[in-house]
């Protein structure tokens, strides 16, 4: 807990953008911000750009409402007043888009997404994820670890680098879940809790230590790259100083499968789709044709639980590419990419691609959201892609798949041999 102490020296420190800080512009033009993948986004109006710029470049909370006035002189009645502007900031303090210098403790972690015990649950209840990630630690980490754990959201691969021996453990976690994480710390034996270290903030903004061996981390969805794994990563493996240091998980290797999907809860819904009605949904399924052919389904693909059972595979998983992760490529590598021709042998009647992914922890554990294979986890689904047509047999379909803008997305699109659409994920 802060002493009422450090919180007033706390207050008193200087303000700035979080290094997290992220803007986009939407597809209707207005300018968004977020601090993490994980984290929601908000609106950004000139005002509060104006407010972080003023920030970025020192100018502290005392002079800002004087500075926007000199800055919208045109404006003036609007502007937000002192009052107004200290609790904007408040807000964005809050919201971990305004950090102190020097402060490595948010006031509250991040209220949404994983700051929820029960996402924190559905991961710990994962059994393949978890016996996987224990193993991992256990062989790579030892008495002379100083361990980094990176999103370390409950504490779990604190706890694995803890009972492995590690010397040092640094837990980063930007959410409101580093509450539970510090009881965990505080319900330690005095010999172990002094080797755990907790970080409430955002891995960009928080202090990393010089002497880290190992960097851990579980930063996959079910997209494994929208939660922000290569950003994060390569954000902290360039601010280590230890250029050997150990990074579990090592690299993320891409698959695509084309299956028929015969049975299961989307059986029905992708077979639909494909053009296939019962002559007994006549009578209902005219005005769902006539709907179907206005909606925009350009650009569909959603997770979902498939069970081995639901699918015939059409043709062997194929990898389209692997991504290091301990350090991941710079921003400036151009962004991976891999092009499949699959020979159709029969008809597909409701044909979805899959896109999954596979995390190689070390060189020999692994983890993965395919369906039916050793390591699949639980709590992760496959990327479904339907195709909006039955496939026939002898046809040829083509499957592009890369990484979207920022490594933030594994995007795959498929066409017909005339280059005709049947889906995609952009
Ligand atoms: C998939 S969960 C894994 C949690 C835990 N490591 C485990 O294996 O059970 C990822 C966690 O990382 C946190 N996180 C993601 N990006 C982060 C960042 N850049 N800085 C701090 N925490 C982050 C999320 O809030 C979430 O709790």
């Amino acid at each position: 807990m802060a002493s009422k102490k450090s919180h007033d020296s706390a207050r008193k420190s200087s303000l700035r953008p979080a290094q997290a800080l992220r803007f986009r512009i939407d597809p209707t033009g207005e300018l968004r911000a977020a601090v993490s993948a994980s984290s929601g986004e908000f609106n950004l109006t000139p005002e509060i750009i104006e407010l972080l710029c003023l920030l970025q470049k020192g100018s502290q909370p005392s002079e800002l409402e004087g500075r926007l006035r000199t800055r919208f002189r045109k404006i003036t009645e609007d502007l937000p007043d002192s009052r107004e502007i200290s609790a904007l900031l408040q807000d964005l303090e809050d919201a971990q888009c305004l950090v102190r210098a020097g402060v490595q403790e948010a006031a509250h972690g991040l209220q949404d997404g994983f700051g929820d015990a029960w996402i924190q649950w559905a991961m710990l209840a994962d059994a393949p994820r978890c016996q996987a990630y224990q193993k991992a630690i256990q062989d790579a980490v030892g008495a002379n670890s100083h361990v980094l754990d990176v999103g370390a959201g409950s504490g779990l691969l604190s706890l694995y680098a803890l009972e492995s021996g590690a010397g040092k453990v640094d837990a980063i976690e930007e959410t409101a879940v580093a509450k539970s994480l510090k009881q965990l710390r505080e319900n330690l034996s005095e010999g172990l809790r002094k080797r755990l270290q907790i970080h409430n903030c955002n891995s960009f903004d928080a202090r990393i230590p010089s002497t880290v061996t190992h960097v851990v981390s579980e930063l996959f969805g079910n997209d494994p790259l929208q939660e922000g794994v290569v950003p994060t990563l390569r954000n902290i493996f360039a601010r280590i100083d230890n250029k050997q240091a150990v990074g579990i998980p090592e690299s993320c290797s891409i698959f695509v499968q084309l299956v028929d999907v015969v049975d299961g809860p989307l059986h029905s819904r992708l077979s639909r789709y494909a053009g296939k009605m019962a002559a007994t949904e006549k009578q209902w399924s005219g005005a769902v044709e006539k709907i179907r052919n206005t909606l925009d389904f350009h650009d569909v693909s959603f997770a979902h639980m498939i069970r081995p059972g639901d699918v015939k595979k059409c043709a062997a998983a194929k990898k389209a590419f692997s991504i290091p992760l301990a350090p991941p490529p710079s921003d400036s590598t151009s962004r991976p990419a891999a092009s499949f021709k699959i020979d159709i042998e029969q008809k597909i009647e409701a044909p979805a691609l899959l896109i999954g992914f596979r995390a190689h922890l070390t060189h020999a554990m692994s983890i993965s959201n395919i369906p039916g294979e050793k390591d699949a986890c639980e709590h992760w689904s496959p990327l479904v892609v339907p195709l909006n047509r039955a496939l026939t047999s002898k046809e040829i379909i083509q499957i592009k798949v890369s990484v979207g803008e920022h490594w933030e997305r594994v995007t795959a699109i498929a066409s017909d041999a005339q280059g005709k659409h049947l889906g995609a994920r952009e």
